[in-house]
């Protein structure tokens, strides 16, 4: 049976993954956290908590709140910084068979540029994927990926600076996504992941208080899964380039579903914080679901239900 996909087609390296199951950024942290609980080898790549050129504290507690059937998140990108990842993670990557992409945040283009520029030549890391969903500071606090021009300028400064393939992962907060997804992929990305967190926000009544101590989060899991599959569905129909489907996937049966309407590999994300070997039974699921339906390649499955 062959799983196998490349998510850089264009790109002189190409990104080769042994399967479609890879994690979400911030919800494996960096794949050492969770060697010890199945083989992590097996998945198809690894996505690292998304990496800023310093780091990052986070925002004030309480951080996380479940709602019905999903998660609101406010970590305000808490991690190590740059240097850390690059000193501390990418030799431990190095060693592994499976990809690790570094997922990039900044709130400046020239952040974004500069995380980039360090970590390009690094041993260990296979690709970067950009977070375009980041407040653009100096605009005001409006997401990059909100616009087409702006997400675009992102895309173009990364890809002057580093020669490792370049994933761009979408926001869902825009008017129009297959618009952004066109703008990225002229700007050179040679795949489109989707789709980040929805903002939303919940208020604890006895306390009139906004349950988050950031007031507004990011809403994942199940719930935005329909939101997902739909999005995922009208990119892929929209670029020529790879698309990697996120959002409230929990089992094989969500993943095809992704695969299905065009998505050549998938994320698992928020499924991890309640199973944490979510990703390898989706894995697993898979595969059954392939010998179940008699199909020899992955290939048959992607976008099969665009017909
Ligand atoms: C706790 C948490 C932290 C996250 N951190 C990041 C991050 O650092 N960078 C990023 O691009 N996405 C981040 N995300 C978004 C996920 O990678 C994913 O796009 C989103 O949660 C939707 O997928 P899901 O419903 O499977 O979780 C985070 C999500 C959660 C729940």
């Amino acid at each position: 049976m062959n799983l196998s996909v490349e998510l850089a087609p264009k790109h002189h390296r190409g990104l080769l993954l042994a399967n479609p199951v890879m994690t979400a950024s911030g919800t494996f942290g960096y794949g050492t956290e969770y060697q010890h609980l199945f083989d992590i080898q097996e998945l198809g790549a690894i996505v690292c908590k998304g990496t800023t050129l310093e780091p990052r504290e986070g925002n004030p507690q309480p951080r996380l709140a479940e709602t019905a059937c999903g998660l609101l998140n406010s970590i305000g990108l808490q991690n190590i910084g740059v240097k850390a990842v690059i000193e501390e993670k990418a030799p431990i990557w190095a060693t592994w068979r499976v990809p690790v992409i570094v997922n990039i945040a900044g709130e400046t283009i020239d952040d974004y540029a500069k995380v980039a520029g360090a970590l390009d030549g690094v041993a260990g890391i296979s690709a970067i994927e950009v977070n375009i969903g980041c407040p653009n500071v100096k605009a005001g606090g409006a997401e990059f990926g909100a616009y087409p021009d702006a997400a675009a300028r992102v895309v173009a400064a990364v890809k002057a600076r580093t020669s490792l393939p370049v994933l761009v992962k979408l926001t869902p907060n825009t008017a129009d996504i297959a618009e952004v997804a066109i703008a990225v992929a002229k700007a050179g990305a040679d795949a489109i992941c989707l789709i980040n967190t929805l903002k939303g926000m919940a208020i604890d009544v006895a306390r009139r208080q906004p349950l988050l101590g950031n007031i507004t989060g990011g809403l994942s899991g199940p719930a935005i899964k329909p939101v997902a599959l739909y999005m995922v569905y009208e990119v892929a129909g929209a670029v020529d380039v790879p698309v990697v489907g996120c959002g409230g996937i929990t089992t094989a049966a969500d993943a095809v579903e992704f695969i299905m309407v065009g998505a050549s590999a998938i994320q698992v994300g928020t499924a991890n914080l309640t199973d944490p070997s979510a990703p390898s039974d989706v894995l697993e699921g898979i595969k059954k679901f392939m010998v179940k339906e008699g199909i020899e390649d992955i290939a048959e499955l992607i976008g099969a239900a665009r017909h």
